[in-house]
């Protein structure tokens, strides 16, 4: 896609188009990932590594791509994985991607650090919304979210357990996103006034920035550098499956952990009472040098298949890396940076857009491979390269 005007058709076509939209260190901030970014590589990498089989003449006149995550029933086995500050890249970006989402007919994730409060997207929200949650040393204003999601109306609460502390990103330290300094400020100022698009639409007439769920505890999203000092002073580091278990008994909903990357962690997951979890290594922003998801699934899903609903993200591009992800005993996938891509990219329509783009994949998909129902997708359907 090399014109202005071509309509973008995958998701590396939005992500060319938000790059044009987007202030340079924020663009940075989605696309990057932890030290040398090959945990982020080898994710998107090793789903080339799986072939799918082509099945001939086997009636495929009924392509049903529906399916049901954690209860609820989508349209696709796919959903939106949490993303900090997307309230940055678009106009009430949370807003437009809750609202694209219920159109679509998958759930959306909001994040703990997202812009907008679980109040406002669960008012534009017509489909399931999950809350994600990170572990606080405060137990009070975690109990506290919870309870927040709970009355919102979100029945399912995603908890993050691969940010012990954060991964070092490379490219926002050489952008200065996190720096105070006068310099960096100025040549932050610089690429924002390179974007007066973005200047206009997102930081003018998108406020507040501040973080809606946190709004007693941070003020100025707008201010990166807090951001990053506020998940430093206040995630806990100390949190073992222990705090799960406190976490199990306090939240009557159902429970996904995210972040799990190996069989035994799995058990512990599935021992302590969580409904589903989703094999992920943040996207490869946390551990550089950790296997792609694509690659552990097999083994969680032997292990714990038959008592959770596994899931995965990371590297997830277009409907057949779904089928992929699925055939290999996913219960469905999430997407990170595509969604936030065509958000930034075109709003609210861009992302309703981009799904139907991995809806109509996934069906093409199955019905070359000789299935009508996501149910039918298994392990023989794929082999490794
Ligand atoms: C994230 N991720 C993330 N995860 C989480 O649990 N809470 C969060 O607030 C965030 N924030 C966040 C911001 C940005 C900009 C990115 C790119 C990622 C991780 C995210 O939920 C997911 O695991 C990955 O993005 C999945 O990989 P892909 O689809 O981006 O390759
Ligand atoms: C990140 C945090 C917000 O990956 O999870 O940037």
């Amino acid at each position: 896609m090399t014109k202005r005007n071509v309509r973008p058709v995958t998701a590396s076509d939005y992500r060319r188009l938000a790059r044009r939209r987007l202030p340079h260190f924020l663009f940075d901030y989605i696309d990057g990932g932890a030290n040398d970014e090959r945990t982020m590589a080898a994710n998107q990498a090793d789903f080339d590594r799986v072939c799918l089989q082509q099945r001939v003449l086997r009636d495929v006149s009924q392509v049903d791509t529906g399916s049901v995550m954690v209860g609820h029933k989508v349209s696709m086995p796919l959903a939106l994985s949490p993303l900090g500050l997307a309230g940055m890249m678009a106009r009430r970006g949370e807003v437009q991607a809750v609202k694209a989402a219920g159109r679509a007919g998958v759930p959306f994730t909001l994040s703990t650090v997202g812009i907008c409060s679980m109040q406002e997207v669960a008012a534009a929200a017509s489909g399931p919304f999950w809350f994600q949650l990170y572990m606080m040393h405060d137990r009070e204003l975690v109990a506290w979210l919870l309870q927040q999601a709970w009355s919102s109306g979100c029945e399912t609460l995603v908890f993050t357990v691969d940010l012990a502390v954060t991964g070092a990103r490379h490219r926002d330290l050489r952008n200065g996103m996190l720096g105070h300094t006068f310099a960096a400020k100025l040549a932050r100022a610089g690429q924002v006034a390179r974007r007066p698009h973005w200047l206009v639409d997102v930081a003018l007439r998108g406020r507040p920035h501040s973080f809606g769920n946190l709004r007693n505890e941070l003020h100025d999203a707008t201010d990166l550098t807090s951001y990053k000092a506020y998940m430093q002073s206040e995630f806990d580091t100390s949190v073992t499956w222990q705090d799960i278990a406190w976490l199990r008994n306090l939240w009557a909903g159902k429970l996904i952990i995210k972040g799990v990357m190996s069989a035994d962690d799995a058990r512990a997951a599935a021992d302590v009472g969580a409904d589903g979890l989703i094999v992920s290594n943040h996207g490869g922003r946390q551990l550089d040098g950790s296997s792609s998801t694509i690659r552990k699934l097999p083994e969680v899903v032997a292990a714990v298949g038959q008592r959770v609903e596994v899931y995965l993200d990371g590297g997830v591009r277009s409907g057949i890396d779904v089928v992929k992800a699925v055939c290999l005993g996913a219960r469905g996938a999430f997407i990170g940076r595509p969604w936030i891509w065509a958000v930034a990219a075109r709003g609210e329509s861009g992302l309703v857009d981009l799904l139907e783009i991995f809806r109509k994949e996934i069906a093409v998909a199955m019905a070359l491979m000789g299935v009508n129902t996501i149910a039918e997708l298994n392990p023989e359907l794929v082999e490794w390269r």
